[in-house]
């Protein structure tokens, strides 16, 4: 994922966004560094009195809310009021999300919202995607899909452990594809291209779900609707 940014940026946009938690919300909790600033100010919040639930993204959002306070649901037992979730990238509504590994649970909470918000700092931000998009694979499906990637026009590229040998594997037990397509002019017609792909659970193209985006940085927090 783009780490370019400061925290000073990431804790702006983060602390911002949970500002709008109101109590008797359902909270969408995204995950990755930006996405836990707001996470952490959300639980000061229930320490203060703030009423709401979280629905966790994934087991390190999920970790990191239970040491917050945050009293937790899953999402099949509630709907969610708002989420705030981190980006690799952003261009207008679109995003491609997936560095943490966890966007296949987070296009179900995020998408799901009445209102989601992107928390990002100003590295993340492009006037058109050209990260690398994660493709969440069925293990049996790795070669099938990648074959199928670079038929679209993409370079696919397993995603593997920093830390130990092997593969990346998510909260779901997939593999991640991490697939290079250049310049995406229309992802609106890539998301539906990689969608179709037997094997593939989930892609990390979002396209137009973004309900506004806090851009954080030193200074302060731009919010584009
Ligand atoms: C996880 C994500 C993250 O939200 C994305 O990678 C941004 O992370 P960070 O805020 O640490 O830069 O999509 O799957």
């Amino acid at each position: 994922m783009k780490q370019g940014g400061s925290d000073a940026a990431k804790r702006a946009a983060g602390e911002a966004a949970a500002e709008t938690a109101e109590d008797g919300m359902v909270i969408g909790l995204g995950t990755g560094s930006t996405a836990a600033h707001a996470i952490r100010a959300i639980g000061r919040q229930v320490d203060a009195g703030l009423d709401v639930v979280g629905v966790p993204t994934s087991f390190q959002s999920r970790e990191l809310a239970r040491t917050a306070g945050i009293p937790l649901a899953d999402l099949d037992e509630v709907t969610v009021d708002l989420a705030i979730d981190g980006a690799d990238e952003v261009a207008g509504g679109d995003l491609v999300k997936g560095g943490g590994a966890a966007h296949a649970r987070e296009k179900i909470v995020d998408a799901s919202a009445d209102r989601f918000l992107v928390v990002a700092d100003p590295t993340k931000m492009a006037e058109t995607l050209s990260y690398p998009v994660p493709l969440e694979v069925l293990p049996a499906a790795r070669t099938t899909v990648a074959e199928s990637v670079r038929e679209l026009g993409g370079d696919p590229d397993l995603r593997r452990a920093e830390r130990k040998d092997g593969p990346v594997v998510t909260d779901n037990g997939n593999l991640v594809l991490d697939c290079a397509f250049g310049e995406i002019a229309d992802p609106a017609a890539l998301a539906a291209d990689l969608a179709t792909l037997p094997g593939v659970v989930e892609h990390g193209l979002f396209v137009d779900v973004a309900d506004a985006v806090y851009v954080g940085s030193e200074d302060g927090v731009t919010v584009r609707e």
